[in-house]
């Protein structure tokens, strides 16, 4: 329990015995706050040691080394035979510092900056920690082979590796360089040179980079819309124009985008599986995107984001596997192939401009851990990936039947489902006048976690529609979470 000394001069004045600060630092800090705030003034005396220790119940030797901590701040001064005074010549007032401190009370007080304010617009404030059923872009955690990558870890942490403690290489182990080189050639149709890439702590810190390299003020990027609000966000907050262009059947409108945004520094786009809508680019709007991109000198960001998870046929070449003149920039991630906490992913950099991304991974912040890097590269060169990669695609192709199976039963009032052969969620158009926050809102509620199309849209879209992910529902639930989610809308319709 919190214990208060009497008499005015120290009211408001507490410690706290449970807690984990010593009782020296409680007290100094409570002596320093009274101060700064002129509850006490210059030159006022402060209680005896003898008085303050009886007081608060604690020994003299405490208060005695907290008032010489505060003399040695220039906090108070000590006079010998006469006790420990507050300093004189401190004039807080005349600190517009501590003037402002003492105003603030809450968040709302404080002084931001206006990329803070565009930060806190931000609609990427997707929920973190626990997850929801249905939750879009988590894998089947719980089917990860947890026990096999700990041995990775561990032999990358054995004593004769100790470098791997280190910060490691400026663009990512070489190792894992090769074995994501050797990955793309196979998966995605890329001929890779292991130099070009770049790893990085996720497919956002990508984004990051390429924003923090090659963005100037005011560039235009055209970004798909509905698009990864992320990444938008990033971008938009990095000072780029953001141009939301649309997305038909074919994907990115490119002509849309040349007769209303000319001249953009960067296009954004998701080929192998619209993020969110799941369309896949057609060869023709591929070849013509990178014509336009060579000409103009633009840059393309591919978001190959999901692309492992292809349910018909084989997974399609990349654009990269397409782009002659590099003027892509393929961004890859492990966070839906593996798990998002392993915070691994890379970047195939265009020719000329490895050596300034390797150095701005450095000024953003090492963000990969040479550890997981080389446990990755060996799970990788011994086979693990690729069979965890088929393994979950059967899984999610039968999740992904049976969520569109009982929607389609259970919500036909409601949803209209759209059938998707790839990825990791499907898109369901809402039926009724409700619109899409109110339904993920009543949704989350009820304990299932969609996310509403319109938080990807910078301009609106025609109709409302909810984004169900099914890689992280077990099949025995499905049943039941869809008849959970038909009740829901019913009483929201
Ligand atoms: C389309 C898309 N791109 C990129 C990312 C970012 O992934 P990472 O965890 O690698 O930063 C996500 C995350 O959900 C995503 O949905």
């Amino acid at each position: 329990m919190p214990k208060s000394p009497g008499g005015a001069l120290l009211s408001g004045f507490s410690i706290e015995r449970s807690s984990q600060v010593p009782i020296y630092r409680q007290l100094e800090a409570s002596l320093r706050r009274l101060i700064l705030q002129g509850s006490l003034t210059p030159g006022q005396k402060l209680p005896s040691t003898r008085d303050l220790c009886q007081e608060l119940g604690v020994s003299r030797i405490t208060v005695k080394s907290v008032y010489e901590q505060l003399v040695a701040e220039g906090y108070a001064q000590a006079r010998t035979g006469a006790g420990t005074f507050v300093a004189q010549g401190l004039d807080f007032e005349a600190s517009p510092n501590i003037r402002r401190r003492r105003q603030r009370n809450s968040d709302a007080d404080v002084e931001i900056s206006d990329r803070a304010r565009a930060i806190m617009s931000s609609q990427a404030s997707v929920r973190h920690g626990e997850t929801e059923p249905f939750r879009p872009g988590i894998p089947a955690l719980d089917l990860f082979p947890i026990k096999a990558w700990n041995k990775y870890l561990l032999d990358a942490m054995a004593c004769e590796q100790r470098h791997h403690l280190s910060y490691g290489q400026l663009n990512g182990s070489s190792s894992l360089r090769d074995s994501i080189a050797r990955h793309l050639n196979d998966a995605r149709g890329m001929q890779v040179d292991p130099a070009q890439i770049v790893i990085t702590s996720g497919a956002q810190q990508a984004f990051v980079m390429i924003a923090f390299v090659l963005l100037n003020k005011g560039d235009v990027v055209w970004y798909e819309n509905p698009g990864h609000i992320a990444g938008r966000d990033v971008m938009q907050i990095m000072g780029a124009n953001i141009a939301a262009v649309p997305v038909d059947n074919e994907g990115l409108d490119i002509q849309f985008a040349i007769d209303n945004h000319p001249n953009p520094a960067i296009i954004f786009t998701t080929p192998s599986h619209q993020q969110p809508l799941g369309t896949t680019m057609s060869l023709v709007r591929r070849l013509t995107l990178l014509n336009y991109a060579q000409q103009n000198n633009a840059w393309i960001i591919e978001d190959d984001y999901d692309s492992e998870f292809r349910y018909r046929g084989r997974p399609l070449p990349a654009l990269s596997a397409l782009d002659s003149e590099r003027r892509v920039f393929y961004v890859g991630t492990f966070s839906k192939s593996m798990f998002a906490a392993i915070r691994t992913g890379y970047i195939v950099v265009p020719p000329g401009l490895v050596d300034s991304f390797a150095k701005a991974g450095n000024l953003l912040g090492h963000g990969s851990s040479a550890v997981v890097e080389h446990a990755l590269s060996c799970f990788m060169d011994d086979g693990r990936f690729v069979e965890h990669i088929r393994k979950m695609r059967r899984v999610y192709r039968d999740r992904r039947d049976l969520l569109f199976e009982c929607l389609m039963r259970d919500c036909q009032n409601n949803l209209d489902p759209q059938p998707t052969d790839a990825g990791m969620h499907i898109v369901a158009w809402l039926k009724n006048t409700v619109d899409d926050q109110t339904a993920y809102n009543a949704l989350l509620t009820a304990g299932i976690e969609s996310l509403p199309l319109s938080v990807y849209c910078t301009r609106p879209l025609e109709r409302y529609g909810i984004v169900l992910g099914f890689c992280n529902a077990h099949e025995r639930r499905i049943p039941d979470l869809v008849k959970r989610i038909s009740r829901t809308l019913r009483q929201h319709g």
